[in-house]
């Protein structure tokens, strides 16, 4: 395909593009969710089932992304529309695109509430309401919060104003900047509670809950939610990587750039694991303790630490901020596609769609109070869209763009765009997509869907 320009701005460096896919991928998924769906797994091997999804199929369907995205130079639905018909490839590759921006609709409809929790825990350790704190005064504050749906919906409205404040400005204004300040603080800030946790008593129980590899507890949900995780974690599957693909530089090797965005990505929920299961143990609290795990571990530790007010405030700040250049990326694709295709603004685009999302969200933190009870399998609301977009929908995505990019394109296109340094790299990339993560989608998702 002839080189394509992007109307949108391109990310002024290689680095920039890394911040902000790391942007995208470090997120709720890192220091929320990974360490409670781990608990609620039994731990060590789901983490390594996590890890092995990670790298023979995380790592290698990211790369197609970004090549995809870099080669098309347009939203995801629109640069999928491109390469169809440059590959001569029938039309139904192109759903590649719609799915992903529905995706990308349902998950920042339930991130935003979750996004809206650390919110609310900003002004709860600023305000002082965790000072002398113990195992229940933490789980009572939090089940208020989930009790109160006029304070969630105030949240969320907030993050939502907030996301769709950023993508109306677009790709180079304030976005890069804010990333590269706030994601290396959000570190510095677990690093420090690194070491924290490791001076708790529980330190080594939680490294044993990590790491030790007991198969007896895997079974075939837990390996779908796994492989479903590393989807979530690293973005994939959705758009938002071949979004931000097509604004990379086109001198850069993505293979060296994507390794590096997938292992800070792994470091940090690594860190947060390390960080949360210790105070867990040393607290007496459940390790499967569900979505509220974050939000009752952390206060604890914060309430015995010195300067705990301070640092604890700033920690909900950073997940709020992780959280939201997170957000972003679930909205670019389809806001870009309105651009692109609607002839909107930016503005009207973003906002109009922040109003779709906004209202589905209200779904979500109603499933914590009020609609509760309605559940589908046992699912409400939240759950039943969490389990259908991580566990289904991106692992299906990632399946389509592995076979597209693997088998439906030219395999000189895919090399020229994909530009690794080394020959083998390449033959050893093109070969797990090609083969392995497709095959090994296909077996979680049947044997995870099937009822046996
Ligand atoms: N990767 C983000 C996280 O871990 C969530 C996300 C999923 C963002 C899909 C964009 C696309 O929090």
């Amino acid at each position: 395909m002839a080189e394509q320009k992007s109307m949108h701005g391109l990310w002024r460096s290689r680095w920039l593009f890394i911040l902000a896919a790391t942007g995208s991928a470090v997120g709720l998924g890192n220091i929320w969710k990974f360490p409670y769906i781990a608990g609620e797994n039994g731990g060590g091997a789901f983490v390594l089932v996590y890890l092995l999804c990670i790298c023979l199929i995380g790592i290698p369907v990211m790369i197609a992304e970004v090549t995809l995205g870099r080669l098309g130079r347009q939203s995801p639905i629109n640069t999928m529309h491109a390469l169809v018909k440059d590959q001569g490839a029938p039309k139904f590759w192109g759903g590649i695109g719609w799915m992903g921006a529905i995706a990308g609709f349902l998950i920042l409809s339930f991130y935003s509430v979750i996004a809206g929790w650390s919110l609310a825990y900003v002004i709860r350790m600023a305000g002082g309401v965790f000072d002398g704190a113990t195992s229940d005064s933490v789980g009572a504050t939090f089940g208020d919060l989930l009790a109160n749906p006029e304070a969630l919906l105030g949240w969320h409205t907030i993050f939502m104003v907030l996301t769709i404040g950023i993508v109306s400005r677009g790709v180079n204004k304030g976005l890069e900047k804010a990333i590269s300040v706030l994601m290396p603080m959000l570190f510095l800030i677990l690093l420090l509670l690194l070491g924290y946790s490791m001076s708790t008593e529980g330190f080594g129980l939680g490294i044993n809950f990590m790491f030790s590899f007991d198969f007896s507890k895997i079974n075939n949900e837990s390996i779908i939610v796994a492989l479903g995780h590393a989807f979530f974690t690293l973005s994939l599957g959705m758009g938002a990587i071949m979004a931000y693909g097509a604004y990379m530089p086109q001198k850069a090797s993505v293979g060296k750039t994507v390794l590096m965005v997938a292992g800070l990505d792994t470091l940090i929920a690594i860190i947060a694991g390390l960080v949360i299961f210790p105070i867990v143990f040393t607290n007496g609290l459940e390790a499967g303790a569900g979505p509220g795990l974050l939000f009752q571990t952390l206060p604890l530790a914060f309430s015995q630490m010195p300067a705990g007010t301070l640092f604890g405030t700033l920690f909900f700040l950073l997940v709020a901020f992780a959280a939201l250049s997170s957000a972003i990326s679930l909205a670019e694709p389809v806001v870009a596609w309105a651009v692109e295709s609607k002839g909107m603004s930016r503005v009207s685009a973003a906002t109009w769609i922040g109003i779709i999302i906004w209202l589905l969200g209200i779904g979500s933190l109603l499933s914590f109070n009020l609609w509760a009870e309605y559940t589908l399998f046992g699912k409400n609301f939240f759950d039943v869209l969490d389990f259908l977009t991580a566990n289904i929908m991106l692992p299906l995505g990632g399946l389509l763009i592995a076979v597209f990019v693997g088998w439906v394109m030219n395999g000189k296109d895919v090399q020229e765009e994909v530009r690794m340094e080394s020959p083998l790299m390449y033959t050893v990339w093109r070969f797990i997509l090609k083969f392995i993560a497709p095959v090994a989608v296909v077996i979680v998702l049947v044997n995870g869907l099937i009822p046996s």
